[in-house]
């Protein structure tokens, strides 16, 4: 048993394929994370079902996350790896979580605002609750630290807020959770660089699968031309030099530094580095995926063995919760 390890746990929709920002926000993370502490990473099917679901797509979309999760190199071995839907304890305590939040701090979430403006057809009241289930998704394994992007923090921020709710109402039970963020970390898309990079736009991402010509076609498309104050490099053009800080040599982000301060740099060439840089260091964890692919029914096993495992813990604290609020 991990009886005195400090507890994480995090969350990834699957929703399509996992870009860079998805990459750098949490899953490079995740890899490090399980060697030191106890951890829970799971698929948010629930969350993903408050944007347009399509039901034929969803089970693939779902073993897809799973196996990248596995590709990037979390072993179940070493982690606890499940999908959200498995455990009804989230939608349960998501559910007692709602009695307590007020609507004006679900209002304020800006992810909420996000999205509702990009599916305006689609604003249903799964989309408003999200956070909470989130919240439930953290608490549930009495969390210490979360790991994700920086999108996520208020999501965190409020979950703070429901556990306080909680212990004020019924007594002190939930501790406070924080954020685990190696960088502020904010990948932005290669055809908006004011917005995030995001699966809703797949023209601004480039994902950790794409085949290297993919990846330099997209590249090759990223805006650089924005509008920047004097002496402030365009946010475009930044957002290409993080990429290559993150996935690049010294050498290239040097001279491609050097090229910039005195004005001969060619975006073409700077684009044509960063596409190599990052199909190379994504080429194993590209074959990793494909073998892990050919092979459902250890990741079947693997999810199975999650959920019992996580399964567990999470009944213990629901029961728990139900005895606080007097539910018999
Ligand atoms: P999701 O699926 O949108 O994204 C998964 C993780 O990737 C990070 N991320 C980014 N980081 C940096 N730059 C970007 N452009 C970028 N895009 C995405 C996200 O911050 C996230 O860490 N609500 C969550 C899923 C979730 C969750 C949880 C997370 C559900 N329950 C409990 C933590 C704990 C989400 O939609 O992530």
């Amino acid at each position: 048993m991990h009886m005195n390890k400090e507890v994480i746990v995090s969350g990834i929709q699957p929703t399509g394929d996992m870009h860079l920002g998805n990459y750098l926000g949490a899953l490079k993370d995740f890899v490090d994370l399980q060697n030191k502490f106890e951890c829970y990473f799971f698929i948010a099917d629930l969350h993903s079902i408050t944007g347009d679901n399509d039901p034929q797509e969803k089970p693939k979309q779902i073993i897809d996350a799973v196996e990248t999760l596995l590709a990037v190199g979390l072993d179940p071995k070493k982690c606890t790896i499940f999908i959200q839907s498995h455990i009804p304890a989230h939608t349960e305590l998501a559910w007692i979580f709602n009695t307590i939040t007020p609507m004006g701090e679900l209002e304020r979430m800006t992810q909420y605002k996000d999205k509702s403006g990009k599916q305006k057809n689609n604003i249903n009241v799964g989309l408003f609750d999200y956070p909470v289930l989130q919240a439930a998704d953290i608490l549930l394994y009495h969390a210490n630290f979360v790991p994700v992007g920086a999108d996520q923090v208020q999501h965190l921020e409020l979950t703070n807020v429901i556990a306080r709710k909680f212990n004020n109402k019924y007594g002190e039970y939930f501790h406070e959770i924080k954020p685990y963020i190696q960088k502020p970390l904010r990948i932005m898309s290669l055809t908006n660089p004011e917005r995030k990079m995001s699966k809703s736009e797949p023209a601004s991402t480039i994902n950790i699968f794409d085949e290297p010509e993919i990846i330099k076609k997209k590249l090759a498309k990223a805006v650089t031309a924005t509008d920047a104050p004097q002496g402030q490099m365009p946010k475009g053009v930044a957002n290409l030099f993080s990429l290559l800080e993150m996935f690049g040599s010294m050498n290239t982000l040097h001279k491609f530094k050097k090229e910039y301060d005195h004005g001969t740099i060619k975006y073409s060439e700077l684009k044509n580095a960063i596409a190599e840089e990052i199909a190379n260091y994504f080429a194993e964890i590209r074959q990793a995926k494909s073998k892990i692919s050919g092979n459902k029914k250890d990741t079947y096993l693997i999810l199975e063995q999650g959920a019992a495992k996580a399964g567990n813990v999470a009944s213990r604290t629901l029961r728990a919760v139900k005895e606080k609020i007097g539910l018999i």
